[in-house]
Protein backbone atom coordinates (compact mmCIF):
# COMPACT_ATOMS: atom_id res chain seq x y z
CA UNK A 1 0.00 0.00 0.00
CA UNK A 2 0.82 3.78 -0.65
CA UNK A 3 2.04 5.06 2.74
CA UNK A 4 1.68 9.08 1.60
CA UNK A 5 -1.23 10.48 -0.13
CA UNK A 6 0.24 14.00 -1.11
CA UNK A 7 -2.42 17.20 -1.06
CA UNK A 8 -1.17 20.33 -3.00
CA UNK A 9 -1.99 22.94 -0.64
CA UNK A 10 -0.24 26.77 0.20
CA UNK A 11 -1.91 27.99 2.75
CA UNK A 12 -3.36 26.88 6.18
CA UNK A 13 -7.30 27.94 5.84
CA UNK A 14 -7.22 26.61 2.03
CA UNK A 15 -10.64 26.07 1.27
CA UNK A 16 -11.34 22.19 -0.28
CA UNK A 17 -13.85 20.78 -2.38
CA UNK A 18 -16.11 17.92 -1.03
CA UNK A 19 -14.08 15.60 -3.41
CA UNK A 20 -10.78 16.45 -2.07
CA UNK A 21 -11.91 16.36 1.27
CA UNK A 22 -13.86 12.98 1.27
CA UNK A 23 -10.30 11.38 -0.43
CA UNK A 24 -8.36 13.12 2.17
CA UNK A 25 -10.49 11.35 5.05
CA UNK A 26 -10.24 8.17 2.66
CA UNK A 27 -6.84 8.12 2.91
CA UNK A 28 -6.65 8.89 6.25
CA UNK A 29 -8.88 6.52 8.29
CA UNK A 30 -7.53 3.43 5.82
CA UNK A 31 -3.95 4.02 7.49
CA UNK A 32 -2.27 6.91 5.07
CA UNK A 33 0.15 9.82 5.93
CA UNK A 34 -1.49 13.10 4.42
CA UNK A 35 1.47 14.84 3.53
CA UNK A 36 1.23 18.79 2.28
CA UNK A 37 5.17 19.58 0.84
CA UNK A 38 4.51 22.81 0.33
CA UNK A 39 2.51 24.14 3.73
CA UNK A 40 5.23 25.93 5.56
CA UNK A 41 4.54 27.03 9.07
CA UNK A 42 6.43 30.59 9.06
CA UNK A 43 8.12 31.93 12.41
CA UNK A 44 8.54 35.29 12.66
CA UNK A 45 12.12 36.79 12.84
CA UNK A 46 11.78 37.12 16.53
CA UNK A 47 10.66 33.57 16.73
CA UNK A 48 13.88 32.00 15.66
CA UNK A 49 16.19 32.43 18.14
CA UNK A 50 13.62 29.28 19.97
CA UNK A 51 15.52 26.99 17.02
CA UNK A 52 18.01 25.73 19.76
CA UNK A 53 17.42 22.92 21.92
CA UNK A 54 18.49 25.26 24.92
CA UNK A 55 14.61 25.86 25.68
CA UNK A 56 13.91 22.25 27.05
CA UNK A 57 13.72 21.53 30.45
CA UNK A 58 16.96 18.64 30.76
CA UNK A 59 14.23 16.28 31.69
CA UNK A 60 11.77 16.50 28.92
CA UNK A 61 12.05 15.92 24.87
CA UNK A 62 9.42 18.01 24.20
CA UNK A 63 7.51 21.50 25.23
CA UNK A 64 3.90 20.85 25.35
CA UNK A 65 1.23 23.41 25.55
CA UNK A 66 -2.34 22.94 26.89
CA UNK A 67 -4.90 25.13 25.06
CA UNK A 68 -7.63 24.24 27.30
CA UNK A 69 -5.85 25.24 30.25
CA UNK A 70 -3.53 27.62 28.64
CA UNK A 71 -0.28 26.11 30.53
CA UNK A 72 3.27 26.09 28.84
CA UNK A 73 5.07 23.07 29.88
CA UNK A 74 8.83 21.79 30.28
CA UNK A 75 10.41 25.02 28.71
CA UNK A 76 13.53 26.83 30.28
CA UNK A 77 13.43 30.27 29.48
CA UNK A 78 12.50 33.75 31.05
CA UNK A 79 9.48 35.16 31.53
CA UNK A 80 9.13 37.44 28.10
CA UNK A 81 10.47 34.16 26.03
CA UNK A 82 7.89 32.05 28.28
CA UNK A 83 5.62 34.38 26.23
CA UNK A 84 6.73 34.71 23.14
CA UNK A 85 7.30 30.46 23.36
CA UNK A 86 3.74 30.24 24.16
CA UNK A 87 2.08 32.80 21.65
CA UNK A 88 4.05 31.10 18.69
CA UNK A 89 2.57 26.77 20.08
CA UNK A 90 -0.87 28.80 20.33
CA UNK A 91 -0.27 30.22 16.58
CA UNK A 92 0.23 26.63 15.15
CA UNK A 93 -2.33 25.39 17.17
CA UNK A 94 -4.70 28.03 15.41
CA UNK A 95 -3.34 26.97 11.82
CA UNK A 96 -3.35 22.89 12.58
CA UNK A 97 -7.21 23.50 13.34
CA UNK A 98 -7.53 25.64 10.66
CA UNK A 99 -6.23 23.04 8.27
CA UNK A 100 -8.17 20.10 9.59
CA UNK A 101 -11.57 21.72 9.90
CA UNK A 102 -11.18 22.52 6.25
CA UNK A 103 -9.93 19.63 4.81
CA UNK A 104 -11.53 17.20 7.56
CA UNK A 105 -14.52 19.35 7.86
CA UNK A 106 -16.90 15.94 8.82
CA UNK A 107 -14.83 15.93 11.48
CA UNK A 108 -15.13 19.43 12.94
CA UNK A 109 -17.85 19.43 15.36
CA UNK A 110 -16.57 16.04 17.34
CA UNK A 111 -12.91 17.05 17.06
CA UNK A 112 -11.58 17.59 20.77
CA UNK A 113 -8.21 19.56 21.23
CA UNK A 114 -5.28 17.78 22.71
CA UNK A 115 -1.56 19.07 23.63
CA UNK A 116 0.17 21.04 21.37
CA UNK A 117 4.15 20.36 21.01
CA UNK A 118 7.68 22.22 19.98
CA UNK A 119 10.14 19.43 19.47
CA UNK A 120 13.70 21.03 19.05
CA UNK A 121 15.75 18.06 20.20
CA UNK A 122 17.74 15.99 17.45
CA UNK A 123 15.67 12.69 17.89
CA UNK A 124 18.84 10.70 16.57
CA UNK A 125 21.19 9.72 19.45
CA UNK A 126 18.90 10.49 22.37
CA UNK A 127 18.67 8.11 25.21
CA UNK A 128 15.70 6.87 26.91
CA UNK A 129 13.87 3.51 27.80
CA UNK A 130 13.25 1.02 25.21
CA UNK A 131 9.25 2.46 26.00
CA UNK A 132 9.85 6.44 25.56
CA UNK A 133 12.13 5.25 22.21
CA UNK A 134 10.27 6.72 19.14
CA UNK A 135 12.78 5.52 17.06
CA UNK A 136 11.15 2.33 16.86
CA UNK A 137 8.07 1.16 15.27
CA UNK A 138 5.06 1.63 17.52
CA UNK A 139 1.47 2.76 17.40
CA UNK A 140 0.69 5.45 19.82
CA UNK A 141 -0.71 4.92 23.37
CA UNK A 142 -0.72 7.48 26.14
CA UNK A 143 -0.01 5.66 29.94
CA UNK A 144 -1.04 8.67 31.66
CA UNK A 145 -4.17 9.82 29.67
CA UNK A 146 -6.46 7.50 28.55
CA UNK A 147 -8.47 7.98 25.08
CA UNK A 148 -10.89 5.10 25.58
CA UNK A 149 -11.50 4.38 22.07
CA UNK A 150 -10.86 7.74 20.76
CA UNK A 151 -8.22 8.39 17.65
CA UNK A 152 -5.33 10.25 18.09
CA UNK A 153 -5.27 12.26 15.06
CA UNK A 154 -1.77 14.56 14.71
CA UNK A 155 -0.82 17.39 12.55
CA UNK A 156 3.15 17.86 11.99
CA UNK A 157 4.87 20.71 10.81
CA UNK A 158 8.84 20.53 9.85
CA UNK A 159 10.15 23.92 10.56
CA UNK A 160 13.89 23.21 9.98
CA UNK A 161 16.14 25.93 9.23
CA UNK A 162 18.90 23.74 8.31
CA UNK A 163 17.16 22.12 5.55
CA UNK A 164 17.11 18.74 7.36
CA UNK A 165 14.07 16.10 6.64
CA UNK A 166 12.51 14.72 9.55
CA UNK A 167 13.00 10.96 8.60
CA UNK A 168 10.08 8.54 9.81
CA UNK A 169 10.32 4.54 9.09
CA UNK A 170 6.29 3.71 8.56
CA UNK A 171 5.46 -0.08 9.49
CA UNK A 172 2.68 -2.51 8.47
CA UNK A 173 -1.04 -1.99 8.69
CA UNK A 174 -2.67 -2.40 11.91
CA UNK A 175 -4.74 -5.15 11.35
CA UNK A 176 -1.20 -6.65 10.72
CA UNK A 177 0.43 -5.52 14.35
CA UNK A 178 -2.79 -6.29 16.05
CA UNK A 179 -2.58 -10.08 15.13
CA UNK A 180 0.50 -10.26 15.41
CA UNK A 181 0.81 -8.78 18.90
CA UNK A 182 -2.44 -9.84 20.90
CA UNK A 183 -1.59 -12.88 21.22
CA UNK A 184 1.41 -11.76 23.78
CA UNK A 185 -0.48 -9.09 25.95
CA UNK A 186 -1.32 -9.55 28.90
CA UNK A 187 -4.72 -9.47 30.76
CA UNK A 188 -5.57 -6.32 32.35
CA UNK A 189 -5.74 -7.54 36.55
CA UNK A 190 -8.94 -7.42 37.72
CA UNK A 191 -9.27 -3.97 39.93
CA UNK A 192 -6.19 -2.75 38.01
CA UNK A 193 -7.94 0.63 36.39
CA UNK A 194 -9.18 1.84 39.42
CA UNK A 195 -6.12 1.42 41.34
CA UNK A 196 -4.29 3.65 38.47
CA UNK A 197 -7.37 6.06 38.63
CA UNK A 198 -6.64 6.05 42.31
CA UNK A 199 -3.48 7.07 42.96
CA UNK A 200 -3.27 9.25 40.04
CA UNK A 201 -1.48 6.81 37.53
CA UNK A 202 -3.90 7.75 35.06
CA UNK A 203 -6.48 10.87 34.17
CA UNK A 204 -9.16 8.56 33.81
CA UNK A 205 -10.08 4.89 33.60
CA UNK A 206 -7.86 3.03 31.63
CA UNK A 207 -10.04 0.57 29.52
CA UNK A 208 -9.13 -2.53 27.92
CA UNK A 209 -8.76 -0.88 24.94
CA UNK A 210 -6.07 1.13 26.71
CA UNK A 211 -4.75 -1.23 28.02
CA UNK A 212 -4.56 -3.46 24.55
CA UNK A 213 -3.20 -0.44 23.01
CA UNK A 214 -0.22 0.44 25.93
CA UNK A 215 0.90 -3.40 25.41
CA UNK A 216 1.00 -3.58 22.10
CA UNK A 217 2.90 -0.51 22.11
CA UNK A 218 5.39 -1.29 24.50
CA UNK A 219 5.71 -5.32 23.08
CA UNK A 220 6.65 -3.81 19.13
CA UNK A 221 8.85 -1.41 20.76
CA UNK A 222 10.81 -4.33 23.05
CA UNK A 223 10.95 -6.82 19.53
CA UNK A 224 14.32 -5.91 18.16
CA UNK A 225 13.77 -8.94 15.41
CA UNK A 226 10.47 -6.91 14.56
CA UNK A 227 12.05 -3.99 14.62
CA UNK A 228 13.97 -5.38 11.96
CA UNK A 229 12.05 -7.44 10.01
CA UNK A 230 8.75 -6.11 9.63
CA UNK A 231 7.77 -4.52 6.59
CA UNK A 232 8.49 -1.27 6.70
CA UNK A 233 9.26 1.82 4.54
CA UNK A 234 11.56 4.88 4.64
CA UNK A 235 9.57 8.09 4.68
CA UNK A 236 11.32 11.63 4.79
CA UNK A 237 9.42 14.90 5.38
CA UNK A 238 11.33 17.83 4.48
CA UNK A 239 11.48 21.21 5.64
CA UNK A 240 8.76 23.51 5.07
CA UNK A 241 6.03 20.33 4.88
CA UNK A 242 3.74 19.53 6.96
CA UNK A 243 1.51 16.31 7.51
CA UNK A 244 -1.58 14.92 9.06
CA UNK A 245 -1.63 11.24 10.56
CA UNK A 246 -3.80 9.35 12.82
CA UNK A 247 -0.82 7.43 15.11
CA UNK A 248 -2.97 5.00 16.76
CA UNK A 249 -3.20 2.75 13.87
CA UNK A 250 -0.65 3.79 11.77
CA UNK A 251 2.87 2.00 12.74
CA UNK A 252 5.72 4.53 12.92
CA UNK A 253 9.38 5.33 14.23
CA UNK A 254 10.95 8.98 14.21
CA UNK A 255 14.51 8.15 13.10
CA UNK A 256 16.19 11.77 12.50
CA UNK A 257 15.28 14.90 12.77
CA UNK A 258 14.96 18.38 14.25
CA UNK A 259 12.40 20.94 14.91
CA UNK A 260 9.17 19.52 14.40
CA UNK A 261 5.56 21.17 15.64
CA UNK A 262 2.97 19.26 16.74
CA UNK A 263 -0.62 19.29 17.68
CA UNK A 264 -2.79 16.55 18.44
CA UNK A 265 -6.28 15.98 18.13
CA UNK A 266 -8.91 13.36 19.71
CA UNK A 267 -11.63 12.17 17.58
CA UNK A 268 -14.37 9.71 18.73
CA UNK A 269 -15.04 7.02 16.82
CA UNK A 270 -18.47 7.37 15.46
CA UNK A 271 -17.28 10.58 14.01
CA UNK A 272 -15.29 8.91 11.35
CA UNK A 273 -16.52 7.45 8.28
CA UNK A 274 -16.14 4.47 8.02
CA UNK A 275 -15.59 3.35 12.20
CA UNK A 276 -14.48 -0.26 10.63
CA UNK A 277 -10.87 0.86 9.94
CA UNK A 278 -10.44 2.40 13.47
CA UNK A 279 -8.10 0.30 16.08
CA UNK A 280 -11.20 -0.21 18.73
CA UNK A 281 -13.55 -2.12 16.17
CA UNK A 282 -10.42 -4.20 14.87
CA UNK A 283 -9.63 -5.06 18.34
CA UNK A 284 -12.68 -5.66 19.13
CA UNK A 285 -13.09 -8.02 15.92
CA UNK A 286 -10.17 -9.88 16.75
CA UNK A 287 -11.04 -10.23 20.24
CA UNK A 288 -14.60 -10.85 19.87
CA UNK A 289 -15.21 -8.38 23.10
CA UNK A 290 -16.48 -5.33 23.69
CA UNK A 291 -13.54 -3.55 25.10
CA UNK A 292 -14.58 0.21 26.26
C1 LIG B 1 6.35 9.86 17.45
O1 LIG B 1 5.14 10.11 17.52
O2 LIG B 1 6.71 8.72 17.64
C2 LIG B 1 7.37 10.94 17.15
C3 LIG B 1 7.09 11.66 15.90
C4 LIG B 1 8.04 12.81 15.64
O3 LIG B 1 8.38 13.53 16.58
O4 LIG B 1 8.42 13.00 14.48
FE1 LIG C 1 4.63 7.98 18.17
Amino acid sequence: MQVIKQIQVSRWDEPFTNDIQSEAIAATESGKILLFPTLPFTLTPDEQRFLSPIYVDSKAKNISYNSVTDVLRSAKCSEEEYKNLKAMLQRFSTHATLLVKHLLAPYASALRMGRTSYRPIEISGRVSSYRKDDTRLHVDAFPATPNQGQRILRVFSNINPHGQERFWRVGESFMGVAKRFLPAVRKQLLGERTLLKTFHITKTYRTEYDHIMLQIHDRMKADLAYQKNAPQSDVRFAPGSSWIVQTDHVSHAAMAGQYVLEQTFYLPVNAMQNPEHSPLHILETLTGRTLT
